[in-house]
């Protein structure tokens, strides 16, 4: 039910934090991370060389997330396939390929039928799924549930959250069986993540009202364009694909090195620009690169809301609008980067009279290929 919220989005969007908590729930002792699900798997995550991530929509964009962690603390090399896509080219893949699958509702066709082929094709599959007993995690060879409880809206936000949690404790212990990580910065990792709930509640406390107000303000809008870097650039997909779906707005998310060759032609004065801005105190470099972008594209009149961390005072005579979140260790600013922007487009959904829980021609979970 959705309890005293306007809408089934709200509400799940005010349990982004939960979500996180939930999933992280009796998985992490003194620092360690411990999936019982996984337990008699070692053998299965030593023998892996590869690792293709496989899901549709928003749990795809997780996935895109989740290959930087997951290469960095595993050293082992991901690719993150559209499922849809993966079966229908002879992909490479056999007992060294962990295929790993995303999926809130664990019934999407196309996923399903990339898992069976992997399987068949004498590949390992690792199910991230948020249904227990739904047909994806029986169909694999592991399980790492998210605990986001149900999710009703068709556009998924809580889930996605869960989903990149999952991701990283599936990453630091594959990481730690491999001898990849150490034992303290994977506990400095796990301390990362339990501090991520507090810091999504953090944004919801101070930037729902303001996001929502400005959402209001952009109801006429045409065309959004969203920019981010590294882990950010699957939050600007993802920003641009909740505008789609929600308010039915041409959106696009761009690499923001790839402005220069190609998208920023489609610059012009009041092109509304949203930019994921990395942490300066992270990577300076790739901080000064976004803020170079930003200077670009507003010289041709970009209107640009940066999403920024708290402090970084770079950004602020740079941008019309900045949209604060918390500090965040690496690979953490996607859980806080991407609040906003769900927030953003079930806002100016709602500002023009849409139905933000049922889009037109969504279905939750599409059970047709
Ligand atoms: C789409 C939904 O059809 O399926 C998206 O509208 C979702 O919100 C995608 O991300 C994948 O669904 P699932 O259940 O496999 O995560």
């Amino acid at each position: 039910e959705k309890g005293g919220w306007s809408s089934f989005m709200a509400k799940e969007i005010s349990e982004e934090p939960e979500a996180v908590a939930n999933t992280l729930r009796g998985r992490v002792r003194d620092g360690e991370v411990v999936i019982p699900e996984l337990d008699g798997l070692d053998e299965l995550f030593a023998g892996v060389s590869r690792i293709i991530v496989i899901a549709c929509g928003t749990a795809a964009y997780a996935g895109q997330v989740g290959k930087y962690a997951i290469e960095q603390w595993t050293r082992i090399p991901v690719d993150v396939e559209l499922a849809h896509e993966f079966r229908y080219r002879d992909p490479v893949i056999g007992p060294d390929t962990l295929v790993v699958s995303i999926s809130q509702s664990g019934e999407t066709m196309d996923t399903l039928m990339a898992v069976k082929y992997a399987r068949e094709h004498g590949a390992k599959t690792l199910s991230v799924c948020n249904t227990q007993g739904a047909t994806i995690p029986r169909e694999s060879d592991a399980i790492v549930y998210t605990h986001a409880g149900p999710e009703v809206a068709v556009a998924s936000t809580k889930a996605f959250v869960a989903q990149i949690t999952a991701l990283y404790l599936m990453a630091l212990h594959i990481g730690r069986v491999r001898g990849a990580i150490s034992a303290a910065d994977a506990a400095d990792h796990v301390r990362e993540l339990e501090a991520v709930p507090g810091k999504i509640a953090q944004i919801l406390e101070r930037e729902q009202a303001h996001i929502e107000q400005f959402a209001g303000w952009m109801a006429d809008t045409r065309s959004v364009l969203f920019l981010g870097r590294h882990v950010g650039f699957p939050i600007a997909l993802e920003g641009a694909l909740k505008l789609k779906e929600l308010a039915y707005i041409h959106a696009e998310g761009f690499a923001a090195g790839e402005l220069k060759h190609g998208p920023i032609a489609l610059i012009e004065p009041g092109q509304p620009v949203f930019v994921v801005v990395p942490s300066p105190r992270k990577s300076s470099e790739m901080h000064k690169k976004v803020i170079s972008s930003i200077e670009e594209i507003r010289a041709r009149g970009a209107r640009v809301i940066a999403i920024a961390e708290e402090g970084d005072a770079a950004v602020l005579p740079k941008a019309d609008e900045v949209l604060r979140i918390p500090l965040a260790g690496p690979f953490f600013e996607p859980l806080l980067a991407v609040v906003p922007l769900h927030i953003f487009a079930m806002g100016l959904a709602t500002a023009k009279g849409l139905d933000v829980d049922q889009p037109r021609n969504l279905a939750k979970s599409v059970t047709v290929e």
